[in-house]
């Protein structure tokens, strides 16, 4: 018993240690996101988008649904009507209803609270990932993902996109190892959505996530046009002042 104790934990190290090089060798290109902090509409949507069909499992632990209506030009009755899914109170937190145990027990991992997911991962990351998930028999749940090999959550937007089915070629290395390698996603069978309308939908609540890891970007921004407007007003009469001060010299 005491000899094996060391050798698992061993195992388990080396386990740990293959599995990162395993994620970090498997880095795919990424799209970019292009999302527009300053299109209220696209976070709108992005929102609405969120609680019906992500908020079933992740919680937003940091976000407040009132915070909510003030940013998104919403009145409490509009978010209480149509934001809010799970019965919460509009001073609460966005927290999913499913247990976070309950998750590991269905789909192998807790869903993470996505607070900060798009600081963390960053968008392109995001919009890369929920437009990469592929059918695959070999994993419990039925699904895998190019960006996140392995994941453990569903694709949950499936019905809108459609479902993708991997593209595999065989390449022979220089040892003369040959292996299947996935090489691109092709849609067996088309979804509620044209590529391009998923596209924006993915890019819509990917806006939102953005808004969602740091809500008081928005208010950066828009004030950020009027200090702009202010030094160019100020060195417009700052040049006034000089034409001014010269006229007399010249
Ligand atoms: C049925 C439950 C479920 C739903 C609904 C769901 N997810 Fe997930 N999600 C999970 C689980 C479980 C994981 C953990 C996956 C893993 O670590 O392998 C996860 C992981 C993620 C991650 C990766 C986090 C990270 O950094 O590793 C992101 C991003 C994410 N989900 C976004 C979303 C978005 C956006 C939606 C809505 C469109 C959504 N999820 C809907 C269960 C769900």
């Amino acid at each position: 018993m005491k000899r094996i104790a060391p050798r698992s934990t061993l195992t388990a190290v080396l386990l740990l240690i293959s599995g990162t090089a395993l994620a970090a060798g498997a880095k795919v290109p990424l799209d970019q996101a292009q999302t527009d902090l300053g299109n209220m509409a696209s976070i709108q949507r992005g929102a609405a988008l969120y609680v019906n069909y992500c908020q079933g499992c992740h919680s937003a632990e940091y976000m407040l649904y009132s915070r909510l209506a003030e940013d998104l030009e919403l009145t409490e009755e509009q978010v209480e009507r149509n934001l809010i899914l799970t019965g919460a109170k509009i001073g609460e937190p966005m927290v999913s209803t499913m247990d976070p145990a309950d998750a590991t027990v269905w789909f192998g991992a807790p869903a993470p609270d996505l607070s900060v997911i798009a600081r963390s991962r960053g968008v392109d990351w995001l919009y890369t990932y929920l437009r990469s998930f592929y059918v695959d028999p070999n994993r419990p749940i039925g699904w895998n993902n190019t960006v996140l090999a392995n994941a453990s959550m569903p694709h949950v937007l499936w019905q809108l996109q459609g479902i993708q089915e991997p593209v595999f070629e065989t390449q022979t290395d220089e040892t003369g190892v040959s292996k299947e390698v996935l090489v691109d996603l092709k849609l067996a069978t088309p979804g509620a959505q044209t590529e391009a309308e998923y596209d924006r939908t993915i890019r819509d609540l990917v806006t939102y996530l953005e808004y969602q890891s740091e809500p008081a970007k928005l208010k950066r921004e828009s004030m950020g046009v009027w200090v702009l407007l202010y030094l160019a007003l100020f060195t417009f009469l700052a040049y006034l002042l000089k034409l001014e001060f010269w006229r007399d010299v010249h």
